[in-house]
Parts: structure tokens; C-alpha cells; sequence
């Protein structure tokens, strides 16, 4: 089944928003197979990050991203991935549509309360960074 990785952002966390976006997760129909708050190392936001390592934001982004805890998620389900980052919105608040979680909660780029994988390939690489086997559930929703 397939499964993406999302992570609450440290302003999400720091707002109280996590409830609010696990609810949304859930209420959708997706499974949480795994969970976690942890305060993220450089080296672990780096490598997360690697895509945008030549970016002008990067060191900002990674500033920012060990500024507080973070919450990390694993959800699964048909087209998790896609669906994940639909309910997420655009990567600018600004330009999120209303009812997207961006669209609802944030108004900058460089604090847009979540993360969430931008495709399989990418999903199945950030699970195996943030997440080791044994931290993930394997369990079926009976509803
Ligand atoms: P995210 O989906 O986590 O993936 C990369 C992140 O880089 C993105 O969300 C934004 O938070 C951040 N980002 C992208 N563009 C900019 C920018 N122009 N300035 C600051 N941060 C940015």
C-alpha cells in the first residue's frame, strides 16, 4: 500500500496545529502507520533538505526546521501521496486555496506548517530517513 511522509513544521507545532492536521488525515480516510515528535539535527535537515542545498533559502530552511520539535508522520493509503499534498496546498499560504491546510493556516513561504512528500519515489526515501522499520505500524483501519 502505498505510503508518504509528512512532518509538521516547527511554526505548526508551535501554533497547535498538529491535532487539527492529524484530524484532517484521519477524517480523510488515511492510516497513521507512524508518529513521532522529535527535535531535528542539522545533519538529519540537511540531508532532508539536500534537493534545495543550492538554494538562497537553504540555510534559512535549515535554521528554521531545528528551531523547535517537529512532528513526523507516516500515512498510508490509495494515492496517499498525491492526495497528502493536495490537502496540503500550494508551497506559498499566499497562493494556497482555502480549505488546504496552507491555504487555511499560513501566510509565508519559509513558515507554511507542513511538510509533505512531493511523490512516491521521494515518499519511500524520506520514510527511510525519518523512520526506522520498527517505528512503523502495519495495522488495517476494520472500517
Ligand atoms: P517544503 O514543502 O517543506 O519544501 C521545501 C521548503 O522550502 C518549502 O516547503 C518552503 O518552506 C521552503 N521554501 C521554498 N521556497 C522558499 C523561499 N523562496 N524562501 C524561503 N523558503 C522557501
Amino acid at each position: 500500500m502505498e505510503r508518504t511522509f509528512l512532518m509538521v513544521k516547527p511554526d505548526g507545532v508551535q501554533r497547535g496545529l498538529v491535532g487539527e492536521i492529524i484530524r484532517r488525515y484521519e477524517a480523510k480516510g488515511f492510516t497513521l502507520v507512524g508518529l513521532k515528535l522529535m527535535q531535528v539535527s542539522r545533519e538529519l535537515a540537511e540531508k532532508h533538505y539536500d534537493v534545495h542545498r543550492e538554494k538562497p533559502f537553504f540555510g534559512g530552511l535549515v535554521d528554521f526546521i531545528t528551531s523547535g520539535p517537529v512532528v513526523a508522520m507516516v500515512w498510508e493509503g490509495e494515492g496517499v501521496v498525491a492526495s497528502a499534498r493536495k490537502l496540503i496546498g500550494a508551497t506559498n499560504p499566499l497562493s494556497a486555496e482555502p480549505g488546504t491546510i496552507r491555504g487555511d493556516y499560513g501566510v509565508t513561504i519559509g513558515r507554511n506548517i507542513i511538510h509533505g512528500s512531493d511523490a512516491v519515489e521521494t515518499a519511500r526515501s524520506e520514510i527511510a530517513l525519518w523512520f526506522g522499520d520498527n517505528e512503523l505500524a502495519a495495522w488495517e483501519p476494520s472500517m
